[in-house]
């Protein structure tokens, strides 16, 4: 594993990262995205989906009712949020294996240690720290055959 830091400056910022990072990825890949309510993490999602090409424009918010959405992108994007999770249970009991297992897909999974159990070695994670201030260093770790770079935007 690598891995690399880079200050985003503003919401948009973190977009952009997002966006540039989801340009350089072909599927599939997980990513996981920790870090404290209000970090960060939906909105990397949202830059990140409007780095994919889509026939129409998505508006990204965290799932309410199911604990997934699925955005039509090419390729197409998973959103899974577990925060309203309260007790720990494998993927596979909450039926989210099909969409972590999507060799199509890129899979965005917003408080991923809400369940440990069953996501790829090789997943991406992405650390947003808590902050109050809009500069935020975003910490990725990514595999070693995954060769990226990203500039601050
Ligand atoms: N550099 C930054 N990057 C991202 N968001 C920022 C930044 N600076 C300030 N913000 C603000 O922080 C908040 C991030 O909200 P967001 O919904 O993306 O967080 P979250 O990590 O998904 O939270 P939750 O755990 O509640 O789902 C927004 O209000 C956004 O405007
Ligand atoms: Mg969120």
């Amino acid at each position: 594993m690598s891995t690399l830091q880079i200050t985003s400056t503003s919401p948009s910022s973190t977009k952009r990262i997002a966006a540039q990072l989801a340009s350089l990825l072909k599927p599939p890949y997980v990513l996981l995205l920790e870090g404290d309510l209000g970090s960060g993490k939906t909105t990397f999602v949202s830059g990140f989906v409007e780095g994919l090409q889509q026939a129409d424009p998505i508006q990204v918010q965290s799932p309410t009712f199911a604990l997934a959405r699925t955005y039509e992108t090419i390729p197409r994007v998973h959103h899974i949020d577990l925060y309203r999770l309260h007790k720990a249970s494998s993927l596979a009991e909450l039926g989210l294996l099909d969409l972590i297992d999507d060799t199509k897909a890129f899979v965005l999974v917003e408080w991923p240690n809400n369940c440990n159990v069953g996501y790829p070695a090789h997943a991406i994670r992405v650390s947003f720290p808590s902050n109050i201030s809009a500069k935020r260093k975003l910490k990725f770790t990514i595999p070693d055959d995954l060769n990226i770079n990203l500039s601050a935007q």
